[in-house]
């Protein structure tokens, strides 16, 4: 069997570094458009995230008909980062489709031949592991379960709820919202996530399905120069570092 190797290729930290530093909130946006080319550039780098078993438990929904855009923005309580932006794009978590993905995982897998270990992942734990079962019931069994088990050895405590599933989908979609944000500054143009929205209204107009968390709102364009509204800052690195 060939041993799967993928040489890291080297990287000016420099360049990253200016992309990490140089995106900002922007508040304001121009009038220029997107180009497509663009935005499915940064959909694609969002989705090459890490993300928990491989799941993708995302969706983003590309937001341009003027019409679909006005009403969003309004729904996001009419904050200049929507009302400006050329391009608006929601970001979904879901907590439902673990299931059908984690059966593509095997269909999808790259090599000649999946480790067994993997298959058996995909096939038996993971549907054992994610599901929840009618009104929870399933999670309140495996956290018990769990809890006998955990007094012995070391074990996985969750997610053992719906609550506990929806932060599981949310962590891996945020990770995308970041390589998106990322994607755009690092092809020049700008970006403002916004939690400041009725989340109702966004549910409807989307017509999102009920397991779906509206996690954030992209606002996308190109920086109005008074689009940023002050110096970035940021508290002391020591206050949140614990090295032991
Ligand atoms: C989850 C999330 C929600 C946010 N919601 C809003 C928002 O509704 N409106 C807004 O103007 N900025 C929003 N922001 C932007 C933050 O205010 C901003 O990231 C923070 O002040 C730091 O500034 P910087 O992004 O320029 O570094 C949000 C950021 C995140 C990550």
């Amino acid at each position: 069997m060939t041993v799967y190797q993928e040489l890291a290729p080297a990287i000016d930290v420099n360049e990253f570094r200016k992309v990490v530093e140089s995106r900002r909130s922007v508040r304001r946006f121009t009038d220029e458009e997107v180009p497509q080319t663009v935005i499915d550039d940064c959909l694609d780098m969002a989705m090459l995230v890490p993300n928990s078993s491989n799941l993708q438990p995302w969706e983003f929904y590309v937001v341009r008909s003027p019409e679909l855009k006005a009403k969003l923005a309004e729904a996001c309580l009419g904050q200049n980062a929507a009302t400006t932006a050329n391009v608006l794009i929601p970001i979904i978590a879901r907590t439902n489709t673990w299931k059908k993905n984690s059966l593509r995982n095997i269909e999808y897998w790259p090599e000649e031949t999946m480790p067994k270990i993997v298959r058996t992942y995909y096939s038996k734990v993971a549907p054992i592991h994610y599901n929840q079962g009618p009104l929870g019931a399933l999670g309140l069994a495996k956290k018990a379960a769990g809890l006998i088990a955990g007094l012995k050895r070391a074990v996985p405590r969750g997610p053992y709820s719906i609550s506990e599933m929806k932060a599981w989908a949310v962590k891996s979609t945020a990770l995308a919202a970041e390589n998106m944000m990322l994607g755009f500054r690092a092809h020049g143009f700008d970006t403002c996530p916004m939690e400041g929205f009725d989340e109702r209204r966004v549910r409807k107009l989307l017509k999102l399905p009920d397991d779906a968390i509206v996690t954030m709102i992209l606002g996308v364009g190109r920086r109005a120069p008074n689009g940023i509204y002050h110096r970035r800052y940021r508290f002391p690195r020591e206050e949140f570092v614990h090295y032991l």
